[in-house]
């Protein structure tokens, strides 16, 4: 099966400290990938590095066909992303945010759509009244905008309420089973990426240390908690 996301041979120092090194992984259609790892371990970075907000030392990042240094544009054009907390421009409402990104994309956006898909709730007001939960769910609605086939998600799930949690488990499950998206995801909560994702990356101090089937942890019976915990100590 062709590769949606090619991540090779990345590395990124910031001053002297090394910060990446040498990663190496692939994501297919429909794969939901959920990369692990303890604070600081270089999860953020490597996520910029791929929607081409940071720039690698070394290495290379293809996007369904093409490459993310000769071809950024149309390499960018199939990537949605939320990167950490996300920002906007405060006095704009919903659908204004909604329909900025699809001007800056050039494409149409059923902005009921994906209101409705994100379950985002009295749109109209502007975003500075806004709780942090509905900025996450708009940040994720932004992300859709232009029906990408890759989605690169840094902690989607902050600041969500419980029920936020399960719609936003539901969406994935929905775009990657039904839509084909493919779902590159970082979390802390590991209950949460044990029921969403494929397949795990687990990243410590730069290094991709371990990649894992989900289905082969749930056919071994060893929940992801205490396979991450035994798996980062180990290398320590
Ligand atoms: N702009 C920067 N300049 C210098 N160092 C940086 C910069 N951005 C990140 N770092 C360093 O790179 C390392 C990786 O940071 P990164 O934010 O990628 O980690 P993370 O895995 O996303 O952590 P968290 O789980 O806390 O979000 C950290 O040591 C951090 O201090
Ligand atoms: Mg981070």
């Amino acid at each position: 099966m062709n590769k949606i996301l090619e991540v090779s041979h990345i590395s990124k120092e910031f001053g002297q400290q090394l910060i990446l090194n040498d990663i190496n992984f692939s994501i297919l259609p429909g794969q939901i990938y959920g990369l692990l790892g303890p604070n600081g371990a270089g999860k953020t970075t490597l996520m910029k590095i791929i929607i081409s907000l940071l720039e690698a030392d070394r290495g290379n990042v293809s996007i369904g066909q093409f490459d993310l240094e000769i071809q950024r544009e149309a390499a960018l054009k199939e990537v949605g992303s939320l990167i950490e907390t996300p920002a906007f421009y405060e006095h704009l409402t919903a659908k204004q945010v909604l329909e900025l990104q699809a001007a800056y994309l050039g494409c149409q956006v059923n902005v009921k759509t994906i209101l409705d898909k994100v379950g985002l709730k009295n749109s109209d007001k502007a975003v500075k009244a806004y709780s942090l939960g509905m900025k996450q769910r708009l940040g994720i609605g932004r992300a859709l905008v232009g029906n990408p086939q890759l989605l690169i998600l840094d902690e989607p799930i902050n600041g969500l309420d419980p029920q936020g949690v399960r719609e936003m488990r539901q969406l994935l499950q929905d775009l990657a089973k039904n839509e084909n998206v493919s779902i590159l995801i970082s979390s802390h909560i590991l209950s949460e990426i044990a029921q969403v994702a494929d397949k795990i990356g687990i990243i410590k101090e730069g290094q991709l240390i371990k990649e894992v089937e989900m289905a082969e942890l749930n056919a071994e019976h060893i929940d992801l908690e205490s396979y991450f915990l035994d798996q980062v100590s180990f290398t320590r």
